[in-house]
C-alpha cells in the first residue's frame, strides 16, 4: 500500500497517543517533586487534562475505524528522561522547579507541534470531527505552555536565582 497522507496522520496519531500515555504517567511524579504549590497544581490540573487528552485521542481513531494503538515515540522518550535527570540531579535545590518548569514546556512545545500538524492533515483529508478534538486539546497545550510561562517569571525564576 502506498504510503499517503492517511498513513502519515494514522502513524502520528499513534506517535502522540503513545507520547500522551507517558505524559500522563509523569506529570504526577512532577507534581510530586516540584516545591512551588502553584506548579504543582498547573501539574496536578494538566494530569487531569490529559486523561481526556487520551480519550479525546482515542475518538479520533474510532473516527477512522482503526483501534487505538500507541508506537513508540524516541522525542517524548528523550524529553521526559531529561526532565527525570532534572529531577535526580537538582533534587533539594533551588532550581529544580526552575528546571522542572522547563523540561515541562519542552513536552508541551513537543505536543503543540504534533497536535499543529495532525490538525492540518486532518482538515486536508476533510476530516472536520477530528479537526475539532485535535483543536480542543492543542488549545489545552497552549494554554498549558502560557500558565508555565506566567509561573516562571512570576515565582519559580526568582526562587531559583535568590539562593
Ligand atoms: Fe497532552
Ligand atoms: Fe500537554
Amino acid at each position: 500500500m502506498e504510503k499517503d497522507l492517511n498513513a502519515l496522520f494514522l502513524d502520528t496519531l499513534k506517535d502522540i497517543y503513545y507520547a500522551e500515555k507517558q505524559i500522563y504517567k509523569s506529570l504526577p511524579k512532577m507534581a510530586e517533586a516540584a516545591n512551588s504549590d502553584k506548579l504543582k497544581a498547573a501539574f496536578e490540573k494538566h494530569h487531569e487534562e490529559t486523561e481526556g487528552q487520551i480519550e479525546r485521542l482515542e475518538q479520533v481513531f474510532e473516527l477512522l475505524g482503526k483501534a487505538a494503538r500507541g508506537k513508540k515515540c524516541d522525542a517524548i522518550e528523550g524529553i521526559l528522561e531529561e526532565g527525570k535527570e532534572i529531577m535526580e540531579e537538582y533534587e533539594d535545590e533551588p532550581a529544580l522547579d526552575a528546571g522542572l518548569l522547563a523540561a515541562a514546556q519542552a513536552v508541551e512545545h513537543y505536543e503543540i507541534s504534533r497536535y499543529g500538524t495532525l490538525r492540518s492533515w486532518a482538515a486536508k483529508l476533510g476530516m472536520k470531527d477530528a479537526v475539532r478534538l485535535l483543536d480542543q486539546t492543542l488549545a489545552e497545550e497552549k494554554k498549558t505552555d502560557d500558565t508555565l510561562t506566567q509561573l516562571a517569571d512570576s515565582e519559580v525564576n526568582a526562587v531559583a536565582q535568590a539562593a
